[in-house]
């Protein structure tokens, strides 16, 4: 049977590809617990450092599987992304998104959890939670008027307006537009450079931007306490070493 979550190991980078083109990528219970899983994989393996996730096709994923919503309505069982969005916000490596094609619905919303995005110039975002008789999930309602203002959050929540790529990298929501046949290469190399980075460093770095205190004096001061144990770290002292020493710095060995 084909694998509709494929995994490939790239040079400490894990790539979860979602793999079910006939539909369009739409994601099923199966699909939603191989992706959780493999998030808990990246965090747990000392040598993996970061994931990619990217789908199979002209289509990111088109969103939950409608016909898994209409199980559900029928009372057939809880949400199928109760894993996996909890797993999603809370992982500590970072995760880039390759954005081939529509994210619809979840397939939006899960790339706020994500730390870098590169899309295709076909990528095209769409989270038509309202035109489904539903609510934004994710914790979107926060995420996008903190990250695009009410107004914008607005289009695109209330009324399910579509978000084309280049707009959404105006927007600040994606970091890089490339043409189609230059994505998985531009991701992979993003990913491999968040891999080849002193892992530590990285993983305090994405809980400060991520999970840090609210409150100004707070944040500073945990930045402070944080800074001071990572300048004795063995991770600063190959870098400043390297440094030294005029070579590229080697933080493989590190985890
Ligand atoms: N759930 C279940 N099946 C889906 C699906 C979804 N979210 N999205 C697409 N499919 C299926 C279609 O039913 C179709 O199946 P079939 O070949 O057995 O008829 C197949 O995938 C291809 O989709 P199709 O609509 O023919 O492709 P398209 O290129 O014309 O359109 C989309 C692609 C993604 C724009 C369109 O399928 C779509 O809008 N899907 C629903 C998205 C959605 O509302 N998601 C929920 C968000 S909360």
């Amino acid at each position: 049977m084909t694998e509709t979550v494929v995994l490939t190991r790239l040079n400490g980078v894990l790539e979860i590809r979602l793999n079910r083109p006939e539909k369009k990528n739409a994601l099923t219970r199966d699909m939603y617990d191989a992706m959780a899983s493999a998030f808990r994989q990246i965090d747990a393996d000392p040598t993996l450092r970061c994931g990619l996730l990217t789908g199979t096709g002209d289509t990111f994923t088109s969103g939950n599987d409608i016909a898994d919503f209409q199980a559900r309505a029928s009372g057939n069982g809880e949400s199928s992304a109760s894993q996996f969005l909890p797993t999603i916000s809370s992982m500590q490596k970072p995760l880039v998104a390759a954005v081939n094609g529509a994210a619809i619905g979840v397939g939006t919303t899960m790339l706020m959890h994500c730390d870098l995005i590169v899309a295709a110039r076909s990528a095209r975002f769409v989270m038509p939670f309202t035109n489904l008789g539903l609510v934004p999930e994710a914790g979107s309602s926060l995420l996008f008027p903190r990250l695009l203002g009410m107004q914008r959050a607005g289009a695109l929540l209330l009324l399910g307006e579509p978000l084309d790529a280049p707009t959404a990298q105006a927007w600040g929501f994606v970091n890089r537009l490339v043409e189609d046949d230059e994505l998985s290469h531009v991701a992979r190399d993003i990913a491999q450079r968040l891999a080849s980075l002193p892992p530590q460093a990285v993983r305090e770095t994405k809980r400060l931007i991520r999970h840090g205190p609210a409150e100004l004096a707070d944040r500073m001061q945990l930045e402070l306490e944080l800074f001071r144990e990572r300048l004795i770290s063995p991770e600063a002292a190959e870098a400043f070493r390297a440094f030294m020493e005029k070579r590229k710095p080697d933080f493989s060995g590190f985890a």
